[in-house]
């Protein structure tokens, strides 16, 4: 068994060559209900995708040095970010990690860090202010992570991106895949490089055939001055879900 053929050619063919060789290649994927939600009432987390999918999913993450959520996404869902679904996975690589923290409110307990100490996961970066509190560092230290401090921005929108790129860039991470939730899908909608150019390289969203209601948490764009552009590569069709892959045009 193997990935998917469509995401090969979604994934290696970059329209942006020249910003990658100074940051990573950003994939950002979700998936969403038919009315845009992301999350059940409250922020409830919900199983959108179908098995299919989910395996969609899972090769994808086998084709990215890093996976990325932020802490909201990893206090609400204890995600392990992991290839599990993938048959014979311990022979494929598996993504690093990383979680956007900056005031370290991940517990050493989470499946991400209490996998790690199991030998069953990579060990997590977190990304972090420099004002995160000196005692959960120890503590999140001790636990395995690896912490990295970076700027906040100006705004008080959380870490800054196009910092944290340059961190992975340096420390040897080609490929990112941004798997959510809510805020963070905001910020990367938003983010630019220093040239004003978009930061994703790839949308892949799955879209499940259910409807989740007004209280649902959907995906909102408003953070971006300019939304982006995008150019459709490959909608597919697996199981009861469709997959929309679209690599995002430099000049937006
Ligand atoms: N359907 C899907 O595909 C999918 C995937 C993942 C998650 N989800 C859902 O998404 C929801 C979680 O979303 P969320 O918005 O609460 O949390 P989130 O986006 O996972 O994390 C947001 C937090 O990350 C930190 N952060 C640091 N830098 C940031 C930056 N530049 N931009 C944005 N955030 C930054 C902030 O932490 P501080 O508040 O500490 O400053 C922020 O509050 C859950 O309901 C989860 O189930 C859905």
């Amino acid at each position: 068994m193997s990935a998917p053929g469509f995401l090969h050619s979604v994934l290696t063919q970059p329209l942006q060559p020249s910003q990658c060789a100074r940051r990573p290649w950003v994939t950002l994927t979700y998936a969403q209900s038919l009315d845009a939600r992301i999350a059940g009432a409250g922020g409830k987390q919900l199983i959108l995708s179908g098995k299919e999918s989910m395996l969609m999913t899972h090769w994808m993450r086998t084709m990215h040095d890093g996976i990325l959520v932020g802490i909201g996404t990893a206090l609400n869902d204890n995600p392990q970010l992991n290839t599990r679904h993938v048959p014979n996975n311990t022979s494929l690589p598996a993504p690093r990690p990383i979680i956007l923290d900056p005031y370290l409110r991940l517990p050493p307990t989470c499946k991400l860090l209490t996998n790690y100490a199991a030998r069953t996961g990579r060990r997590p970066w977190i990304f972090c202010s420099p004002s995160a509190p000196p005692a959960q560092r120890t503590l999140l230290e001790k636990a395995g992570a690896v912490l990295f401090d970076i700027p906040t921005v100006l705004n008080g929108n959380g870490l800054d991106i196009q910092a944290m790129l340059d961190v992975l860039h340096e420390k040897g991470i080609k490929s990112l895949m941004v798997e959510g939730g809510q805020r963070v899908i905001s910020s990367f909608y938003a983010a630019r490089d220093t040239e004003g150019r978009p930061i994703v390289d790839a949308l892949i969203v799955t879209v499940a055939p259910t409807l989740v209601g007004a209280a649902g948490v959907g995906v909102a764009l408003d953070g971006a001055e300019k939304t982006l552009t995008l150019k459709h590569l490959r909608t597919e069709i697996m199981g009861k879900d469709t997959v929309v892959a679209c690599q995002v045009v430099a000049d937006a």
